[in-house]
């Protein structure tokens, strides 16, 4: 008794098998047998160590009354537009030391307007109306935050800087102060020549032109 005819495949995954198709199964093939050492060469170095954003002082004026416009956008206070200075984008993201998006913090800034006042009664209560002077935003599931301000400028004593604080739940996580790279006054600023070298690095970030104004990019890491 003959046994059974196998089926025979289909014609069209015979003939469809080019050179290309061939060259494609070469590097799958070499992609398999080199996976396992790539991996392997992947635990053998340990992902590099991040250094968590260096704390400094929270200063003299965070809001007595937090203003009742606090978003992202300081140059639109309610209905007044801010249109001095030099507007920028400040955005980043929040991660923990083993590089993980911080979901649920808050990231909240202050800072002085064009004049270097602040909206606070130790300052005069000076600051120009439509400048909104403080945000506060929740970071994404992907740890990224971002705001809408002004290259913050020196007022006296102090180099140009922008305060920032991360909250997560009722917890504050971390005050520190965002300086201007480049700037010349950062090296008269008592507080930012008290800093360690690396911690300088982690707080002092590029202002660069971009399409929209200014772009700084400052990545906070906290240990949560
Ligand atoms: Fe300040």
């Amino acid at each position: 008794m003959r046994a059974p005819a196998q089926p025979s495949k289909p014609s069209s995954l015979r003939v469809e098998l080019g050179p290309a198709d061939n060259a494609r199964r070469a590097l799958l093939a070499a992609a398999i047998v080199g996976a396992p050492a790539l991996w392997l060469g992947a635990r053998a170095q340990p992902a590099p160590a991040r250094i968590a954003t260096p704390a400094q002082t929270e200063g003299p004026f965070y809001p007595v009354r937090l203003p009742q416009d606090a978003d992202h956008d300081l140059l639109q206070n309610g209905t007044l537009r801010y249109g001095r200075g030099q507007p920028a984008w400040v955005d980043g993201t929040v991660t923990d030391l083993d590089g993980k998006p911080l979901r649920g913090a808050q990231v909240e800034i202050w800072q002085c307007d064009e004049n270097g006042h602040y909206h606070h009664p130790g300052d005069g209560d000076r600051a120009d109306a439509a400048f909104q002077g403080f945000g506060r935003v929740a970071v994404g599931d992907d740890g990224r935050y971002r705001f809408r301000t002004i290259r913050p400028v020196p007022y006296s004593g102090r180099t140009p800087h922008i305060h920032v604080k991360v909250k997560l739940g009722g917890r504050e996580l971390l005050t520190t102060q965002l300086y201007v790279a480049g700037d010349p006054g950062n090296a008269r600023d008592g507080l930012w020549r008290r800093l360690p070298e690396a911690a300088r690095d982690a707080v002092t970030v590029p202002f660069e032109r971009g399409a929209d104004g200014l772009r700084a990019r400052f990545p906070i890491v906290v240990a949560a």
